[in-house]
């Protein structure tokens, strides 16, 4: 994909230049000019898909030049960068036919977002719009890692997508085990090592393989290998995951450090996994309440009950009354089949198919799949009022 990018601030245009090359595929940089009259006067010749434009020094009186620009590259997919308080120049453009708005500073993440938007429109990517989903034990034991793992592969066979599980222990990861016997030869330590290179390609390549349609991204097993990892690192590799996987399924782990941290921070659901018990409330509380002081929207965090016990003494309701959150799931308890599972490393859904966990898992999968909400947000919101959702 080819942009022009009409700014008279360098350190921007270097900004957009290096965001847009980190891409897969790239942005290039067809042109930079400093003004609009500048593009109007010396024209770029094959019309770039993109044209980028540094509207904060752009009064109102010189929206005209916007609109003959426009016309200028009637192909061309616009965005415009804009301060607070331009309202009249954005209404000129809106009607000019500008696609794409962002404040200034530019948030990378929404840049991201609406490249995908414009590559997307242009035909330029057969990608995918994966969903994060992560799932988190509110205490060790709850059995995070076992319905992570299990989920994905149910999700895979079961509802045909192509699933990419993320182990992101920090220590002891061992997703992988609890569904294959094979060893991982890459991790995530490896991905990150090499994060230039990372496309779909290369990340299928990294993955120990379930399915056809299942792979699992093993923990960085080192520790101190671990503390190199950088969040920027997660936000590039869950940005390509998301255009490769229908969903992305995250093992978090009961220890939260900045790399699972950015990856929370990307998650469209959080799924704190928990059991019926006073320790697993107790923690689970200070878990939601760390995720409420984030700005996590309460919406996107719902419970899993695991090994649920309708007579036990602890009520559903009570739970949700306790923690304040909405519980989505409950997992009945299934020693024989789960331990069998756990032991073998096989999937409970294959080891047996007709056992409770087996059914219950079925019963997720059909929820979390209907009730995905297609990308409703349209310009107007991002224009105005929510664009502060995208910080
Ligand atoms: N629904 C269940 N029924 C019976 N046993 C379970 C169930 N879920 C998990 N377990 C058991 O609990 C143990 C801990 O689960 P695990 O997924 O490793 O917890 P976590 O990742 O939250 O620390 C597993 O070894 C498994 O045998
Ligand atoms: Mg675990």
């Amino acid at each position: 994909m080819k942009a022009l990018i009409i700014t008279r601030d360098t350190q921007l245009q270097a900004e957009i230049a290096s965001q847009g090359a980190a891409r897969v595929p790239p942005l290039a940089v067809a042109a930079a000019y400093p003004g609009m009259r500048d593009a109007l006067e010396r024209p770029v010749p094959d019309n770039p898909h993109l044209v980028v434009l540094d509207a904060s020094e752009v009064e109102p009186a010189d929206a005209d030049l916007l609109e003959r620009l426009a016309k200028h590259y009637p192909r061309s997919c616009f965005m415009l960068l804009t301060r607070e308080n331009q309202q009249e120049l954005l209404i000129r453009a809106m009607r000019a036919g500008v696609r794409e708005v962002l404040p200034l500073p530019l948030v990378h993440k929404a840049f991201h977002e609406a490249l995908d938007r414009v590559a997307a429109a242009a035909g330029m990517s057969a990608m995918r719009d994966g969903k994060v989903l992560a799932f988190i034990s509110c205490k060790g034991g709850s059995g995070a890692t076992f319905i992570a793992t299990n989920f994905g592969y149910a999700l895979a066979t079961l509802a045909g997508k192509k699933v990419l599980l993320i182990d992101l222990h920090g220590q002891f990861g061992d997703a992988a085990l609890y569904i294959s016997d094979q060893k991982p030869t890459m991790n995530l330590a490896d991905v990150c090592g090499q994060i230039a290179r990372v496309d779909g390609p290369f990340l299928e390549s990294c993955l120990v393989h379930i399915t056809p349609g299942f792979g699992v991204l093993a923990a960085a097993d080192d520790p101190a290998h671990g503390a190199e990892l950088k969040p920027e690192q997660m936000d590039a590799i869950l940005r390509v995951a998301r255009h490769h996987y229908d969903y992305i399924v995250l093992d978090v782990g009961r220890h939260i450090d900045a790399i699972s941290l950015r990856a929370l921070d990307n998650a469209d659901a959080i799924y704190p996994v928990l059991q019926q018990g006073l320790p697993d409330i107790r923690d689970g509380r200070r878990l939601l309440d760390i995720f409420r002081s984030l700005g996590y929207p309460p919406e996107n965090t719902r419970l899993i009950v695991n090994r649920y016990d309708k007579g036990g003494k602890l009520r559903l309701q009570d739970l949700q009354t306790a923690l304040g959150a909405e519980i989505a799931h409950t997992m009945p308890n299934d020693y024989l089949s789960v331990t069998d599972s756990v032991n073998q490393g096989v999937p409970v859904m294959q080891l047996a198919r007709g056992s409770a966990v087996a059914r219950s898992l079925a019963d997720f999968v059909e929820l979390v799949t209907a009730h995905r909400v297609p990308e409703t947000r349209g310009l107007f919101d991002r224009l105005f009022g929510r664009a502060d959702a995208d910080a």
